[in-house]
């Protein structure tokens, strides 16, 4: 692997939310499977991007495995790639728990990952973009199509900030807040790292970046809630 230029950021660097203890790692699965059916949301993922047996899919930012594990069962190769090497050991050891032999490790993330091997039919990047400052955001995207066959589909969800009028920080408190009621303390706690610490951003920036990191016209993309963006893109 070539050498990343000094002035490149330092993707490596842990930011945010801590990934990098196992035991903090399975912690966060419980809690994050408390709350999300990981099957039902993966099948609708798969669904979405056209998935099936010959599919090879690179899942960036793959985390515990919350789609990784899943689209295994379905697809012919999945590239589980995440700079966290306690989240990769915990999805490895869930992988060989569950019998799956088809998902490729990788030590590697939105800056630094090299695709080799045939070309993906899908990217699925699911809460991680907001890791990265803006700039690199955009990088990370025009990356992306180096990787996928033309024709590929890049399927991203994350949070982002609508554009609020005023009284921006009530609004940051009711959300932290509502986290916490509708989930629990530790939750909220990670949507004010979130936050303070994370690079979310606006929606409209996030539009932006998408669309000249995408000069596509198969785009779809929308916000949901003002805070959360989803949008599939085709190579
Ligand atoms: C909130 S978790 C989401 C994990 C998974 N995608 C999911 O849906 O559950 C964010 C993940 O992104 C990883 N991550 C953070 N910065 C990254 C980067 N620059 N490239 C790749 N992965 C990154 C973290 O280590 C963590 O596993």
């Amino acid at each position: 692997m070539k050498p990343a230029p000094k002035w490149q950021y330092d993707e490596m660097k842990p930011c945010g939310v801590d990934f990098t203890d196992i035991e903090e790692v399975a912690a966060y699965d419980i809690m994050h499977q408390k709350l999300r059916d990981y099957a039902r949301s993966s099948e609708g993922v798969m669904q979405r991007l056209g998935l099936g047996s010959g599919s090879i899919v690179i899942d960036m930012g793959s985390g515990t495995g919350a789609f990784a594990l899943h689209a295994a069962k379905k697809c012919r190769t999945i590239y589980a790639a995440d700079i966290s090497a306690a989240m990769l050991e915990y999805c490895r050891q869930q992988a060989e728990k569950q019998g799956l032999s088809n998902i490729v490790f990788c030590h590697g993330g939105l800056l630094t990952y090299e695709h080799v091997g045939d070309l993906a039919d899908a990217i699925v990047c699911v809460l991680v973009l907001h890791h990265l400052p803006d700039f690199w955001k955009q990088v990370a995207l025009k990356r992306f199509r180096t990787m996928l066959k033309p024709g590929g589909r890049l399927l991203l969800f994350d949070f982002v900030f609508p554009s609020w009028e005023e009284n921006s920080g009530a609004k940051i408190e009711d959300w932290i807040q509502a986290v916490g009621v509708t989930a629990n303390a530790r939750l909220a706690q990670e949507a004010l790292i979130f936050v303070r610490d994370e690079f979310g951003t606006y929606d409209w920036i996030m539009e932006g970046i998408i669309k000249q990191g995408w000069i596509s016209s198969d785009l779809y993309l929308h916000t949901r809630m003002n805070k959360d963006l989803d949008c599939i893109a085709n190579n």
